[in-house]
């Protein structure tokens, strides 16, 4: 029985480390971080690993810092929303944000919206309530991308959990015990922090932006979209691009994930009932099994 228990062991100690050997030796064949191109070959994107920022929200017991996320809104709508739709957040969701109720019946009433079709059969533009969607700033997506040089902007519902760039073998493991989930906001903070001139050698495509940190290539079609004192913020937080590029990126997760704190509340409690429920376990176990041999 025991040589039994120690050569299934032994088994799954093999297949492990194995997995594990691949796993290295695939995560050789990649760019290292911080190098500008693989030799050779074609270079593997992102040229850079996004910086890691300490969020608000990050651990078991993060929770969002609504000063911040109205900041982000603020940029959002300022800045973002020119080119950018969101088209699955709501103007009422933004109550999550901390404002009430008629703040937020004022805020959708700056939008109009395609509504309709009336008695006529024809589509009509009314003044946004608080039950519809940030409207899109083009009629569809070729419109969106003829704008753009060719180039769509993404739809920012989501953004920020579509684009969790892979962070490869050994640290995908350790991410699982530090609970690390924020690759998308230090994605798009990096993005918009990470604007610079091509390095020597380096061929962009006409009307694209050097970038190390995009996902795709070594350049994408948005400028820079955002400089120093652009937003005027009102609680005398720096109005500068670190700034804008932390509080919009915040600001996306929530679009996001409106109840990552609610999550994690229940994932908490989860543990913890898991660990009374093995202690219970144990002792019914000890007391069913206290009369027989061994
Ligand atoms: C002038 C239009 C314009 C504005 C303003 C703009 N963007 Fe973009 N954005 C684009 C375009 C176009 C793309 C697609 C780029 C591509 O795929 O080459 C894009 C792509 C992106 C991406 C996705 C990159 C990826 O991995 O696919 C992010 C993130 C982003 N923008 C964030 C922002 C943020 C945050 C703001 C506001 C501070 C903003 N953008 C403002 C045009 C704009």
């Amino acid at each position: 029985m025991n040589k039994l228990v120690a050569s299934l062991v032994s088994l799954a100690l093999v297949a492990g480390l194995g997995a594990a050997s691949a796993m290295a030796q695939e995560n050789q064949g990649a760019a290292p971080a911080g190098e500008e191109h693989a030799e050779g070959g074609t270079p593997h994107y992102p040229i850079q690993h996004p910086k890691h920022v300490d969020w608000s929200f990050a651990g078991p017991f993060g929770h969002y810092d609504k000063g911040q996320l109205q900041r982000g809104l603020k940029v959002y709508t300022e800045v973002c929303s020119a080119c950018h739709s969101m088209s699955l957040v709501s103007f009422r969701t933004l109550e999550g944000l901390g404002y009430s109720e008629a703040q937020v019946k004022a805020f959708a009433a700056n939008y109009q919206v395609q509504d309709g079709p009336n008695d006529d059969g024809e589509m009509f533009e009314r003044t946004a309530v608080p039950s519809d969607h940030f409207p899109s700033p083009y009629p569809n997506e070729q419109a969106a991308a003829a704008s753009n040089n060719g180039a769509a902007p993404p739809d920012m519902s989501l953004l920020a959990k579509a684009r969790g760039i892979t962070r490869g073998f050994p640290q995908f493991v350790f991410d699982i015990f530090t609970q690390y989930q924020e690759g998308g906001p230090d994605y798009i903070y990096s993005l918009l922090t990470g604007y610079h001139e091509p390095p020597a050698g380096v061929e962009i495509a006409e009307g694209t932006h050097y970038n190390p940190y995009f996902a795709n290539a070594a350049a994408l079609a948005m400028a820079p979209p955002i400089s120093n004192d652009q937003v005027t913020y009102d609680d005398g937080s720096p109005q500068t691009v670190d700034q804008y590029a932390k509080d919009v990126a915040a600001f996306l997760m929530w679009a996001a994930e409106p109840h990552l704190e609610e999550r994690k509340r229940t994932g908490f409690m989860v543990m913890v009932f898991l660990v009374i429920f093995t202690g219970l376990i144990y002792l019914t176990k000890k007391s069913v099994y206290a009369s027989k041999e061994h």
